[in-house]
Parts: C-alpha cells; structure tokens; sequence
C-alpha cells in the first residue's frame, strides 16, 4: 500500500509531462535504470531519500524503484518541492511526503518518517535525515546498511559525526565525486542561481555589481555565469588560496565590510552561518538585492534583517521587501533560502544526471559492499567517478583519447 501526503494529487498529469522531459535529458541514468531493471538488485530493500523533490529526482526515485526497492522520499527543503512531480511520484507508488511550504514542524514530521519505516538504506541532501537518526531515531541505525550524502554541508556534518566516533553506518560522501561537485555545484548552481535571481526579479544584470560570498565550487560557478551576464563581479572569501584564486581569475576581492557598501546584488555560498548580518546591511545602499544559494538559510542574517526593519511586504514570488529606520529597502530573494531551487527549479536534468548517477550506484555498491564496511565517510571510487563521465561523453557523442601501450610506459617510468 502505498502512503502518501502532497499539496493536490489532480496536479500528476503536469508533474508527469516534467518528469518525462528530464528523462529525456538524464540519459547516464536511464541508461543504468535499464541496465538493472530485469535483474532488481534492490528487491526486498527499503530505501528512504530526503532529496529537492524536482523532475530530477523523480528520475532518481523511479530509477530505484524500477531497480526492486520500495522508496520513501521527503524534501530536502520546505520550498524546494514541485507539488505536480510529488503528485505523479504519489501515483506511480513512491511514498512521498512533501509539499511547497512546508512548516517546519511539517519538515520534520516528514524527515521522522523517513527514519521510522526502518529503511535499509538512507540517501540525505543536507544531513537532516542523517542527524536526525544518530539524534533521535538510533534504533533505525540498526538496520541500516549505508547512506549517501549529496551536497558540500551535509558531508561536512556527516565528517563532523565520524570524528566525533558516533557515526553509526558507512556513507558515500556523494558530493565529493568529481562527476558531482565539479559540474552540479560549479555549472549546475552557476547557471540555476542566475535563473533564481531572474525569476524573482527580472532586473537586467549587465553593469550590476554582483558580490559572490565565498569562492569554492558554489561560489566559483555562479562568479562565472554572473559575469557572463555583463555583471561586474566582487568575490569575497576566507580563505587566502581561494581568495588568491578568485583576483588571478579577474575577480574584483574585497571583505564584505567593503563589499557592503558597493554592491548591488549579494550571493552567499559558502556554507557558513552569518555571513551578511546586520553591520553589513546596515551599510549597504537602499535597493540592494540578498539571495542565498548555500544549503541552510543561515547565509544571511535574517533574523538581523527583521530586527533592523520597520516593515516588510512581498512585492513578488519570492521578492521581500524589508524597509530599514532610515527608510532604506533592502530585498531578500526566496526568504534566504536556496534561491536556486525556490524561485527557479534548482539544477537543469543534464547535470543532476551525473549527480544522480552517482547516488544509484552508490546504492548499488552499499547493496553489495556495506556490510563489510565500518562506520566511516567513503569516497566514491575513481572506477565509479570515471564511468560516470564516459557514459556521459558518450551520451554527448564525444570521443576521447586512448592512451598507448608506449605511453602508458612512458608515463609509469622514471627515466627519459
Ligand atoms: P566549498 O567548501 O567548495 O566552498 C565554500 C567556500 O566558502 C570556501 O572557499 C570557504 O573558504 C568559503 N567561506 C566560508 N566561510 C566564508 C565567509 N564567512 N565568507 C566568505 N567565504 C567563506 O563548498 P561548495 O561546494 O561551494 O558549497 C557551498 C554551499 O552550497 C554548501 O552549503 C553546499 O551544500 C551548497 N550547495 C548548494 C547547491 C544548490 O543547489 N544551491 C548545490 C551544491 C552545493
Ligand atoms: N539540487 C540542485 N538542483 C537540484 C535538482 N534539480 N533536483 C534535485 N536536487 C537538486
């Protein structure tokens, strides 16, 4: 039987027509669904996902269900779901539990339900599902043979948990496969990021002054795409390398103390806690535009938004103004959440297709491998990560090189 909770099952025609063009455009994992859909190696499993419930991750879902596991999934985020795929997902037997707008007791009613059907397997987009079995739910822990982990922040709390020696299952730190982290966090952020900005607001970009908090794989992607828009581009970082890599890239670095009072429009992905906060909004001029596209809305100081403000109305989806005392606006995008995937639809299919690659054969690979692993955080094997990229050069109609018998000695050698 199949249980479920979505804003209005009548939307499934919609989310159907979605999710059928993002198959279209994910063709390294319709290829793998194919590959093991006769075979169902995940037959007699259960497998809880806590993923943006998109078109992408119907893919995903389906994949795995086509593959014998019965699938649970709730959001990652409150308003990152796109209620007609939920509906068709409802429809087509995956248990899903998530609408746009979420509350965020409903958020977690969601997650604790992903914990209590006793999953076999756990794949988590930010830690929240992970947390809340080793806080809450360690029961579950039991049997549970592995989890992945999709994004930069949850890998980073999951590392957390290791070195604190409480992690209780082996993850795939799917993240950190360069068929992930080097094309859906840099292009596929990149390019959604402007997307979100654009959307709420149609303001032109070129000439704009565009800060960039942070410079990692986020950060360098959206730098990029912004000043292919014409946006005159301001980076600032923490770290000296990035930050030295960001000024030999052509960037304009500066701190945010400095950056404040230029800029006129603010992104934050960095992954960090208070990165805007009320010294800096309190400097900058009346108009300026803060969006966030790292994982938690911590980015941004909200709450120094709301204590500074006199008033807020919303001017359009996902546009609120706030009027500071002295009588300036100040606009946050999308609440301070990820912008990317609550005012646009997060990642086009193309890249969310090596991402989700990655995250069925690691379930495959738990399948196989996770009850010889200790608790620990996993790299994707190379084999896997190499594999990923070939079917999608071929996917692409690109061929590539092949080293020879001598280069290859070449290569292996120390003498000339
Ligand atoms: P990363 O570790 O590669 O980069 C983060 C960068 O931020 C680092 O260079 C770090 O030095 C810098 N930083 C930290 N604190 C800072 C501060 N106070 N000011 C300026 N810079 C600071 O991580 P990433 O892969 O780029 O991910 C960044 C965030 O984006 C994470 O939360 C990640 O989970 C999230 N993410 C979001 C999406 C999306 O769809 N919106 C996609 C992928 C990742
Ligand atoms: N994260 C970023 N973009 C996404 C998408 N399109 N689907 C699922 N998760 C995502």
């Amino acid at each position: 039987m199949v249980e479920y909770k979505v804003k209005d099952p009548s939307l499934a025609g919609e989310g159907r027509k979605k999710i059928e063009w993002a198959e279209t455009h994910m063709p390294v994992l319709m290829l793998l669904r194919k590959r093991y859909s006769e075979e169902k190696p995940l037959e007699g499993y259960r497998v809880s996902m806590v993923l943006h419930v998109t078109k992408e991750t119907a893919v995903l879902a389906r994949t795995v269900k086509a593959w014998g596991a019965e699938v649970y999934l709730a959001a990652s985020n409150p308003l990152s779901t796109q209620d007609d795929v939920a509906a068709a997902l409802a429809e087509d037997g995956i248990n899903v539990f998530a609408w746009r707008g979420m509350s965020e007791g409903e958020y977690f009613w969601a997650i604790e339900k992903m914990a209590s059907v006793n999953p076999d397997f756990v794949v988590d987009d930010g830690g929240d599902l992970h947390v809340y079995i080793h806080e809450k739910k360690r029961e579950a822990a039991e049997k549970i043979i592995g989890g992945t982990e999709e994004t930069t922040t949850g890998v980073i709390r999951l590392r957390a948990l290791e070195k604190a020696g409480r992690l209780l299952y082996p993850v795939y730190a799917v993240n950190d496969a360069y068929t992930k982290f080097l094309f859906d966090n840099r292009y596929g952020t990149g390019q959604s990021t402007v997307d979100g900005i654009l959307r709420a607001t149609n303001i032109l970009l070129a000439g704009k002054r565009v800060v960039v908090a942070g410079y990692g794989w986020v950060g360098r992607g959206i730098a990029m795409r912004m000043r292919g828009m014409g946006a005159r581009v301001i980076v600032t970082e923490v770290d000296p390398i990035r930050a030295l890599e960001a000024v030999m890239d052509g960037f304009e670095v500066m701190s945010m103390d400095e950056a404040a009072k230029i800029g006129d429009v603010f992104v934050t992905a960095t992954g960090n806690t208070d990165v805007i906060r009320k010294e800096h909004i309190l400097e900058m001029k009346d108009g300026a535009i803060l969006a966030n596209a790292g994982h938690f809305n911590v980015e941004v100081s909200v709450i120094d938004l709301e204590e500074i403000s006199t008033g807020k109305r919303l001017i359009r989806p996902y546009l609120e103004e706030y009027r500071l005392k002295d009588g300036k606006r100040i606009y946050l995008l999308a609440e301070g959440r990820l912008v990317n995937l609550v005012a646009a639809e997060g990642h086009p299919s193309e890249v969310m297709d090596m991402s989700f690659a990655n995250q069925a054969l690691s379930l495959l690979r738990l399948k196989d491998e996770g009850r010889n692993l200790k608790p620990a955080v996993y790299q994707v094997p190379r084999e896997q990560d190499e594999m990923v990229a070939r079917l999608k050069l071929e996917s692409m109609g690109i061929r590539i090189d092949e080293l020879t018998e001598k280069q290859k000695k070449y290569l292996a050698s120390w003498k000339i």
